[in-house]
């Protein structure tokens, strides 16, 4: 599932200088999201995976109160103007584990499915995703390296990050 694997239809990077402008990027994002959509998050610890799911959520509607309450779920579902679906593999070990969170009802669901850390079960990404890998590059900057896969995605992400000038993958 990783960019060496597969050919993208599209590609871009985008730098980020802050947690604000990580969640605005995400923001972008909840606004052309679409029922059936799927987006994975790759990257170390602490590199803004869930920051900018927040401002997904945010963009597509969602009241922040619904999203900073605490929770310890492994999917966490947000009510928006499409239902938006927040699922964490940090600590799921396989494909039968993520299979036993109901993970997979999501993909059938009328709601867009965000997933951090996509790359601990491989298997559960579908063929068609953006897959969005983040990197620490110190301070509070950040690299987003954004991959469209399937060309139903290709045209958002050119919408989402419209310079590919500055991507050099
Ligand atoms: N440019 C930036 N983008 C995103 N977060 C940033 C940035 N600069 C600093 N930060 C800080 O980095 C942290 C990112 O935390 P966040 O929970 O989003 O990471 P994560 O990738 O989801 O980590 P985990 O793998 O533990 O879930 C926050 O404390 C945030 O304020
Ligand atoms: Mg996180």
């Amino acid at each position: 599932m990783t960019a060496s694997e597969r050919v993208a239809e599209s590609q871009r990077c985008f730098l980020s200088h802050s947690a604000n402008e990580t969640f605005a990027l995400g923001a972008r994002l909840g606004q052309l999201l679409a029922p059936g959509d799927f987006i994975g998050l790759i990257g170390d610890l602490g590199t803004g995976k869930t920051e900018f799911v927040r401002g997904v959520a945010q963009g597509a509607g969602v009241s922040a109160a619904e999203v900073s309450s605490p929770t310890f779920a492994i999917i966490s579902a947000y009510r928006g103007r499409i239902p938006i679906y927040h699922a964490d593999f940090f600590r799921i070990r396989d494909y039968d584990e993520a299979y036993a969170t109901g993970f997979t009802d999501l993909l059938e669901s009328d709601g867009a499915v965000l997933v951090e850390w996509l790359n601990r079960v491989p298997r559960a990404a579908p063929r068609e995703l953006i897959l969005l890998s983040f990197e620490d590059l110190g301070g509070e900057e950040r690299r987003i390296l954004a991959y469209a896969y399937g060309t139903r995605y290709q045209h958002r992400l050119q919408t989402l990050i419209p310079d590919a000038g500055s991507s050099k993958l």
